[in-house]
């Protein structure tokens, strides 16, 4: 992976549980498997879906692998913290996974694709992992899908950034919209994409805390200085995109964003 642009950092920790957290009932309903199914959870970061997915398939047993140790580290505390017994971590990099071919009923991964250069590499990788008529269920956001009320233009050119930091890290963030022809591309079979909006007004509180302004605009926050740095816009312009950002996680604002979840089978 060249450099992750969100980074790290405890701020970042925290971004990753509230957007799981607020988002869990949206993208997680689903996230089913058979009894007795081994699990490869690629890209786990801090535990932040591990949390769901483990607790909602007791019956499963799961491998949660990342490249940064740190974030391992933090998802096993997670974990433990939760009396959750399932899971096992470790340390590995997609593009060179530890495993014999055909050695997971299963696999999930979730907003990782968005930040890799070569996506449909690491399909073909996982795919060489999965057991025959084992399934790949991926789960990834569109930056282009992002509208709200009040309208900004500073706030859109603030959200452009992202994506453009993004596209010079070698990521698309706005890969939700293609997962059907990677998937494809891919040779799985039986491919069912499905878009999860979230649409944030007043009458959910949860979702204007947990994903308006903790998850999605405090993104943005965290690439600001990057953003600047690299002249992509300038100072003033960009604080007033994050206010107006902010402004629609107050009263009479609205925000809507779309995921995507899509699901194959390796025939
Ligand atoms: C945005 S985080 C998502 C974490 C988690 N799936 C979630 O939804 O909260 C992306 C994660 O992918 C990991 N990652 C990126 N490239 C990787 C690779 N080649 N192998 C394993 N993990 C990778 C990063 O370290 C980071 O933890």
């Amino acid at each position: 992976m060249n450099k992750y642009v969100h980074g790290y950092s405890q701020r970042e920790a925290i971004r990753l549980n509230d957007q799981a957290d607020s988002l869990a009932s949206l993208i997680h309903f689903d996230s089913i498997w058979e009894e007795g199914s081994l699990i490869l959870e690629a890209g786990c970061g801090i535990g932040a879906q591990t949390k769901t997915v483990a607790v909602q398939n007791p019956n499963c047993k799961f491998i949660s692998i990342d490249i940064s140790k740190k974030s391992i580290i933090e998802a096993k505390d997670l974990i433990d913290s939760k009396g959750i017994k399932n899971v096992e971590f470790q340390l590995a990099n997609i593009f060179d996974l530890p495993f014999h071919d055909e050695y997971f009923d299963h696999i999930f991964i979730c907003f990782v694709l968005e930040h890799l250069p070569n996506p449909d590499k690491a399909l073909e990788v996982l795919k060489s992992k999965l057991k025959t008529n084992g399934t790949i269920t991926l789960i990834e956001g569109d930056h282009g899908s992002t509208y709200f009320h009040p309208d900004s233009e500073y706030a859109k050119r603030a959200i452009q950034c992202q994506i453009e930091l993004q596209q010079r890290n070698g990521g698309d963030a706005n890969i939700g919209r293609k997962l059907f022809p990677i998937l494809e591309n891919a040779g799985f079979q039986e491919i069912l994409v499905s878009p999860r909006q979230i649409y944030v007004d007043d009458s959910n509180p949860l979702w204007v805390k947990g994903f308006t302004r903790n998850t999605f605009t405090s993104m943005i926050e965290g690439i600001k200085e990057d953003a600047i740095k690299n002249e992509l816009i300038d100072r003033k312009s960009m604080e007033r995109g994050i206010k107006d950002l902010y402004r629609t996680a107050e009263g009479g604002g609205t925000f809507c964003y779309t995921f995507f979840k899509g699901k194959g089978i390796k025939s």
